[in-house]
């Protein structure tokens, strides 16, 4: 692949990845699934870095869906504790790199221990102001919506704008996506961001994510750059 300059002045402010692939990525070496998750969470460290030393402010991305329970135990086991250890071994470079750590989704019914480490991360670095780097864990767009509405309801809310309405979505405070990144090859949403993507760019790559990197992120990078973001209007 020819090298693509990147145009740092056209970077997307919010970046959000559906990391597909995994699995994939480690059947064509007939290795187990979860080694394809292992070798994924070393591609998310280097996108992250790389993030926020080129200067994206918000980067979101699809760990754990609220329909990814549905897996086997074993598979479920080991992606409830692979954020664990990403942040550990991570956290050097979280604190280093002023990153602001949050974690959307409901999380009650998270494993203790994980609960525990993502409030750490999330108090630990709640001041760092560089990127927001955000997880999405048992996370599901319908899901975030309904909690949204329920608790409007709880609070006796009979009228409200979309201003008001996203104060109440897990993603508040967040910005729209601007460039959401599929691999894989599957061009669907499966339930991620529902609400802060309804004007995103979309782009779809075959690249499996553990092998998604820093040239491939560059690639779709550059590709946003070059969109014509119109938003209803004509120019
Ligand atoms: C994405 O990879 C990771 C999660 C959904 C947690 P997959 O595990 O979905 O990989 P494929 O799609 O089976 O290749
Ligand atoms: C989406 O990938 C969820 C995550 C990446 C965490 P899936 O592999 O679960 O999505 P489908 O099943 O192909 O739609
Ligand atoms: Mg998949």
């Amino acid at each position: 692949m020819k090298d693509v300059e990147l145009d740092t002045t056209k970077l997307p402010q919010h970046v959000a990845i559906i990391m597909d692939g995994n699995g994939t990525w480690a059947k064509k070496r007939g290795l187990p699934r979860n080694f394809g998750h292992r070798q994924g969470a070393q591609a998310l460290r280097n996108i992250v870095l790389f993030s926020n030393e080129i200067g994206i402010k918000y980067l979101t991305v699809f760990a754990f869906s609220t329909e990814n329970w549905s897996r086997p135990k074993e598979e479920v086991d080991y992606l409830m504790r692979l954020p664990m250890e990403f942040l550990r071994s991570n956290e050097k470079e979280i604190y280093k790199g002023n990153i602001k750590f949050l974690c959307i989704g409901e999380r009650d019914c998270l494993p203790l221990d994980l609960q525990k480490t993502i409030m750490k991360y999330e108090n630990e670095t709640v001041n760092n102001q560089r990127m927001t780097f955000i997880v999405a864990l048992n996370y599901g767009g319908k899901d975030d919506i309904i909690q949204a509405v329920n608790r409007l309801l709880q609070e006796g809310i009979s009228k409200i704008d979309n201003q008001k309405f996203e104060e109440y979505l897990y993603t508040k405070n967040i910005p729209d996506v601007d460039l959401l990144i599929r691999t894989s090859g599957q061009q669907r949403i499966s339930n991620f961001l529902l609400w802060k993507l309804s004007y995103s760019e979309l782009y779809f790559t075959n690249v499996l994510w553990p092998e998604f990197n820093k040239k491939q992120y560059i690639k779709a990078l550059c590709e946003y750059s070059e969109r014509d973001r119109r938003y209803g209007g004509i120019k």
